[in-house]
């Protein structure tokens, strides 16, 4: 094995990712005086949340009535009643303050007649516990919420100190000589340097693992490294089977045109010109929650009612509303329309297809953001020193189906929920751990082993049998045969791990390498993908077996938890969900017999 060298750095808390959970989990930390560094692969404003467009969900009834409760009973229902109560109550109940902070921080909000924050409506956002017509929750700077929330908090986060550590590629997690979590070993890609990172708290916010998938709205960077990393701990991951498609990627690019689009008055058509989403879900049409919206596109794309050449997609209609409506509130997916489907939507419909968009499942925490170490005993035990946020974590909030602008809000409300935590649990007078020099060697012969592959399988090559195997096997409808294959098919594809070849061994802007690792990351979140849906026996939410269509929630209504050993095999076991909120209903907590399961029709 090569000599390495390393430079070392000493902090309170090191942050990893510099997306929207990640900055403002590393803005809470620096406001408070943590001694705080960011480390991330891409530019901070780069990061994946600069792609979120619709906006923030947060009941600030700034267009009608609205409360913390509904916004509850819709969160519970979107994610089929899987999610943990506690931290769904916790995320809705401090929405609407980390709205007016982001505000106050310096985030553009489109605004109403009255100055206020402007809000649109969103897929599964409803009055009156799903009774009452659809509300406008949904937090929007035009549609490019994301990109606003980006340059904010980065902006504010520099004002606060944090460091911030940029191109620097987290190769694995560092254990100190008490077992805990002590930071991570960097690898800085512009001047090939490796760093060790020493903290007393690592928080991942390292987004999702989009790219396991063949087509996605996910930006290239998606590849779940921390999810590999804590996987590589012999940690679980949580929930995995449950991967979101959005109704409306672009045909053939992928990329993203908002919820909003139908929010703002879109809607979808078949072959045959006819909305069909009035046929599935009569109350909530277009606005129906985005799984059940996915599946019915699918079902017509499937019954011959596709449009296009090959009938394989269908089309979003923008070009009855007026023109300077469009501009005003849609004008980045007007221009992703004209660039990536050549697509004027003033005059023509858009052509959309279901896309991989969110990973509702991930490194399981609680809403403090610790994460978890589940044991026969306690399946609630806090592995030290580790934290995780945004979709690289599942509180789980979300559960089996996420409402659209869910995402955004989760990553403000727990990215500052951890900024609390931290400052509570963090011993700012001790001296940090040292490391465990068996932890650090493992890193390093994984790294060099890796930057010496010289198997006969290109990295490419090998990532995309991954991706078609997963877009295949783990698509929007399941069944016994697509999952079994796709396990078989995966256990063979990560076996093939071994056989990698990388042809730069260089250490300065080696993306061969890189791409090798991210690879390595990928790899874990799609088999426990795989193995988890293969495994859960029902329909619930995101997860679509047309061989057990129906939720069954005697058996089911569990977390499901994957190891990955070194094999690259799967483990499972299960976690119980937490199905009490914060606040009993005798104490203004919402009504119990609002919360408990029912059918999920919208
Ligand atoms: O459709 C969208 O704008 C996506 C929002 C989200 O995933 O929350």
């Amino acid at each position: 094995m090569a000599a390495y060298e390393f430079t070392d750095h000493e902090y309170d808390v090191v942050v990893v990712g510099a997306g929207g959970a990640g900055l403002r989990a590393t803005l809470g930390m620096a406001e408070q005086g943590l001694k705080t560094a960011c480390v991330t692969k891409v530019f901070p404003t780069r990061s994946h949340t600069v792609a979120a467009q619709g906006g923030i969900a947060a009941s600030l009834a700034n267009m009608g009535p609205d409360n913390w409760k509904w916004h509850m009973y819709d969160t519970v229902k979107g994610s089929d009643w899987l999610g943990d109560m506690d931290a769904q109550e916790y995320l809705v109940r401090h929405a609407p303050e980390a709205v007016y902070e982001l505000e106050h921080y310096g985030v553009p909000f489109s605004r109403t007649e009255e100055g206020k924050i402007y809000q649109r409506p969103f897929g599964g956002h409803t009055t009156e516990y799903g009774e009452g017509p659809a509300v406008q929750r949904t937090c929007a700077a035009a549609d490019r919420t994301g990109h606003a929330m980006l340059h904010t908090l980065y902006g504010q986060s520099l004002k606060h100190n944090a460091e911030f550590y940029i191109e620097y590629f987290a190769i694995d997690l560092l254990r100190g000589k008490d077992g805990a979590i002590q930071g991570i070993l960097a690898w800085k890609l512009d001047d090939g340097t490796l760093h060790r990172f020493n903290a007393k708290m690592t928080v991942l916010a390292t987004g999702g693992y989009g790219r396991a998938y063949f087509s996605c709205t996910s930006a290239h960077t998606c590849t779940g490294d921390g999810g590999g990393m804590v996987a590589r701990q012999g940690l679980p991951l949580q929930d995995m089977e449950f991967v979101q498609f959005h109704p409306t990627g672009i045909y053939g690019a992928g990329m993203l045109i908002t919820e909003g689009a139908r929010g703002e008055g879109g809607y979808l058509t078949n072959s045959e010109g006819e909305r069909y989403m009035e046929r599935y879900a009569p109350t909530y049409k277009d606005l129906a929650s985005r799984d059940v919206v996915s599946r019915c596109s699918t079902i017509e794309i499937r019954e011959g009612r596709g449009v296009g050449p090959n009938k394989d997609h269908v089309f979003l209609h923008l070009d009855h509303l007026p023109p300077e409506a469009l501009a005003e509130r849609l004008p980045g997916i007007s221009e992703s329309a004209k660039i990536f489907a050549g697509v004027d939507v003033t005059k023509d419909p858009i052509p959309v297809l279901p896309t991989v968009h969110y990973n509702m499942g991930g490194i399981p925490t609680n809403y403090w953001g610790e994460v978890l170490n589940p044991t026969a005993d306690d399946h609630d035990a806090i592995q030290p020193g580790l934290m995780a946020v945004g979709e690289a974590g599942c509180a789980s909030v979300h559960g089996a189906n996420r409402l659209g602008s869910n995402s955004l809000i989760d990553l403000v409300v727990f990215g500052r929920a951890a900024a609390i935590k931290a400052g509570e649990v963090i011993d700012r007078v001790s001296k940090n751990q040292e490391f465990d020099p068996a932890s650090l060697e493992a890193a390093i012969e994984r790294f060099d082993t890796m930057r010496h592959a010289r198997g006969a399988t290109p990295t490419a090559d090998l990532r995309l049998k991954m991706q078609k195997a997963m877009q295949n096997d783990a698509a929007v409808f399941r069944t016994s045969e697509s999952l079994k294959e796709g396990c078989e098919n995966m256990d063979v594809i990560a076996g093939e791990m071994a056989d990698l070849n990388v042809t730069d061994r260089s250490m300065i802007w080696n993306s061969d390498l890189m791409e090798s690792l991210e690879l390595a990351n990928l790899m874990p979140n799609a088999l426990t993908t795989i193995v988890s849906a293969e495994a859960r026996t029902e329909s619930r939410g995101a997860h679509a077996r047309e061989d057990f269509p129906d939720r069954d929630d005697k058996n089911w209504r569990k977390h499901s938890l994957a190891t990955v050993g070194d094999d690259w095999k799967v483990k499972l076991s299960y976690r119980d969900v937490h199905v009490e909120p914060l606040t009993p209903e005798n104490e203004g907590g919402i009504e119990a017999k609002r919360l408990a399961p029912k059918k999920r029709v919208y």
